[in-house]
C-alpha cells in the first residue's frame, strides 16, 4: 500500500490508500476540496496543482519543460514545491509522501 498525506482546499489532511501506476491526479481528483484536473491529464490545464516538499523531490520524477510552463503561469507557483499531481505517478517510493492541494484559480 503507498500512502498518501493530502491536505486538501480547505485545510483538512487525508490519508489516502493509493494505487500505484496511475497519476497522484487520479489518486486524488475525487476526495472532497481536492484538484479539479479538467483536463484529464494532458498536462494543459493545470488544475491539478499541488505542493510537495523538496526532501521529497529525489523521489520525483523530474518535472517537465512542459509541466514548468504551465506552473509559472500561476500566481500560486512555488518553484520550490508545484507540481503538477496528473504528471507524477505513484509508486512504491512515495509511501507517506505529503502533499498540499494548490488553491483554486
Ligand atoms: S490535470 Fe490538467 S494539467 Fe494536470
Amino acid at each position: 500500500m503507498v500512502r498518501l498525506l493530502v491536505t486538501n482546499r480547505v485545510g483538512v489532511t487525508i490519508e489516502v490508500a493509493a494505487q500505484p501506476g496511475i497519476s497522484m491526479m487520479e489518486n486524488i481528483r475525487e476526495l472532497d476540496d481536492s484538484v479539479d484536473a479538467i483536463c484529464g491529464g494532458l498536462c494543459s490545464c493545470a488544475t491539478c496543482h499541488v505542493y510537495i516538499e523538496p526532501s521529497w523531490w529525489d523521489r520525483l520524477s523530474e518535472r517537465g519543460y512542459e509541466e514548468l510552463m504551465m506552473l509559472r503561469d500561476l500566481e500560486s507557483f512555488d518553484p520550490e514545491r508545484s507540481r503538477l499531481s496528473c504528471q507524477i505517478e505513484v509508486t512504491d517510493a512515495h509511501d507517506g509522501i505529503a502533499l498540499t492541494v494548490g488553491p483554486e484559480e
